[in-house]
């Protein structure tokens, strides 16, 4: 059992709620030796069980994706803001122009990273207004530009975008760290897509890639091992000790959606959670409010406020006498924001609501 604290939630945004059942089957296979006296946190990389479990967490996640055949899949040490600097690294080639979209807090960070290497262009800005998504139509992308960078739900704003844009031969590279699984994913729309783990995938330390082949022949040849995509494809994300604690749970993880109904069911649980949330924040007569433009709101980071005069401490310091964690919205954006990501039930959703009605009714 995950018990004690059963009824408490984290509604953290990273790292988040791991399923119940992958919490309890970490718990018994992590730290159990085995026949080598061994556990899976103490076994070397090179041996056949940990390769078992690298195998197995690479097929599931392939076959959730329904994964074209010209894809490779990566699990690379480190977080998703690795990759705003190894992408550059990797794929710029001779051209060294790339295209980013600004959609928020985190989009802005990789374009920030992107300077360093690139010649960055900013083809998409967010609409004045709102917060909301950038219009995903009529960006004037240099032809020349190695990959054009998007940000398809943006963590710290609640921004999901609801459309991507049409690059044309430029492949599309998209920080899915928010998004990842808690949707079916069309793969082959884009060159690139990466993740860090600990949202959706599991807990920190690794990040995965799904690159199309032909762009890894872009990779430097003086790139240091293990930052080349290549190097790591070719030798199965282990030209150094891979996290293998973090990818043993990512298998667990996988393993769960799968026998879960997949992707669709994923999403669908999502956007029930989400839409419970947002429909009662809508109809708290603006006690409380959800400021992201209506079509552009995230299922997976709701972020919402009080009405101006409100003290947010106070509420957050209750929520947490009623078992609700980490409510706090993202330091730069301020407010609040419930993440809802795969593994949160809707017990906790109920719960949140449960709470945030009787705070409204003691202080409406
Ligand atoms: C969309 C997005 N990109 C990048 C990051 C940075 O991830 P990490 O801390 O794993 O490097 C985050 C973290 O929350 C994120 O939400």
């Amino acid at each position: 059992m995950v018990a004690p604290f059963a009824d408490a939630y984290s509604f953290a945004a990273g790292p988040a709620r791991l399923p119940d059942a992958v919490l309890e089957r970490a718990r018994d296979e992590l730290f159990r030796r085995g026949r080598d006296g061994a556990s899976a946190v103490e076994r070397p990389f090179a041996d056949d069980a940990f390769r078992a479990t690298l195998a197995r967490a690479r097929a599931r996640l392939a076959g959730l994706l329904a994964l074209p055949a010209d894809y490779r899949i990566l699990f690379l040490a480190g977080g998703a803001m690795q990759h705003f600097s190894l992408l550059p690294m990797n794929l710029l080639g001779p051209s060294r122009g790339a295209a980013y979209a600004d959609s928020g807090y985190w989009s802005r960070r990789a374009i920030d990273e992107g300077h360093k290497r690139a010649t960055v262009r900013v083809v998409a800005r967010p609409p004045a207004g709102a917060p909301a998504a950038p219009d995903a139509r009529g960006w004037d992308i240099p032809a020349d530009a190695a990959y054009c960078h998007v940000t398809p739900n943006e963590t710290a704003d609640g921004v999901a975008w609801p459309a991507l844009p049409d690059t044309g031969a430029v492949p599309l590279v998209a920080d899915c760290t928010s998004c990842f699984l808690a949707a079916p994913l069309d793969v082959a729309r884009f060159g690139l897509v990466y993740a860090g783990a600990q949202k959706n995938v599991g807990v920190a330390g690794v990040s995965i890639v799904i690159v199309r082949e032909d762009l890894l022949e872009r990779a430097p040849l003086d790139l240091p091992a293990p930052f080349s995509y290549a190097a790591q494809a070719a030798q199965d994300s282990c030209v150094n000790t891979p996290p293998t604690p973090a990818i043993h749970v990512a298998a667990l993880v996988l393993d769960w959606i799968a026998e879960s109904g997949g992707l669709a069911a994923m999403a669908a649980a999502n956007a029930a959670k989400a839409a419970r949330l947002y429909d009662f924040i809508d109809a708290s007569g603006g006690f409380y409010a959800a400021p992201v433009r209506r079509d552009c709101r995230s299922n997976v980071n709701v972020r919402f406020h009080l009405a101006d005069g409100f003290d947010e401490a106070r509420f957050l310091a209750e929520a947490e006498r009623h078992g609700l964690f980490h409510l706090r919205g993202h330091p730069r954006v301020g407010g609040l924001r419930a993440s809802l990501y795969n593994a949160m039930p809707t017990a906790g959703v109920d719960a949140l609501l449960g709470f945030m009605a009787e705070f409204m009714s003691r202080n409406g």
